[in-house]
């Protein structure tokens, strides 16, 4: 059975669409495929309970308790690979990683962004697309390199910009379709025909 770490520090609402997608779409059966765990970096991250409820592996690592972004990655490396991943998913990851454990897992290591990547890397996405007068905005699944929010780009979605929007309805617009591009992203990671 091949491994799925997910990496959450929030609601976790992009991992929940995957776990759940893995059990509609079964893809124990068709893929040979688990989300083995589900790894926060805050002990209050809803996602976290969530998960547990599901039957998969937690884990907390408060990145506050380390000296270095270095030795944090450190020990989350070990965490991580604690179950054998075959690919790590960042879904929601507020944290920046270091090169060297970007390389680590060069390959197997997919981002969601909620902007239409190259436009908008980094944070407040959604205002910034408000503020700059787009008329599309999205989402964006990539492979994660050591250049944050760039990487090859694997599915997007993009929704409109409507009149009056604010960033917390734009972003509501376009984390529907996260939910729907992710999980069909992961699954086309193992299985391309499955895309
Ligand atoms: C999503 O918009 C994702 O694109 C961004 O952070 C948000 C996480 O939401 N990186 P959730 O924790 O998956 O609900």
């Amino acid at each position: 059975m091949k491994n799925i770490v997910i990496l959450i520090s929030g609601s976790g609402s992009n991992m929940a669409a995957i776990v759940r997608t893995a059990e509609q779409a079964q893809w124990a059966q068709r893929l040979n495929v688990r989300v083995a765990a589900v790894i926060s970096n805050k002990a209050e991250a809803g996602g976290l309970a969530w998960a547990q409820g599901q039957g998969i592996a937690t884990a907390v690592l408060d990145h506050k308790g380390f000296a270095s972004r270095e030795d944090f990655d450190a020990a989350l490396r070990t965490e991580i690979d604690r179950f054998a991943p075959d690919l790590l998913v960042l879904a929601g990851f507020m944290r920046i990683l270091t090169p060297g454990f970007v390389a680590h897992y060069a390959g197997r290591l997919l981002n969601i962004h909620p902007s239409l990547l190259p436009a908008f890397p980094g944070l407040n996405t959604h205002q910034r697309a408000i503020d700059a007068g787009c008329q599309f905005a999205g989402a964006t699944v990539h492979q994660v390199t050591a250049d944050l929010d760039h990487g090859p780009i694997l599915a997007q979605a993009v929704v409109p910009v409507l009149p009056g929007d604010t960033a917390k309805t734009l972003a509501a617009r376009v984390l529907t379709q996260e939910h729907l591009i992710y999980p069909r992203a992961v699954a086309a990671f193992f299985n391309p025909q499955s895309a």
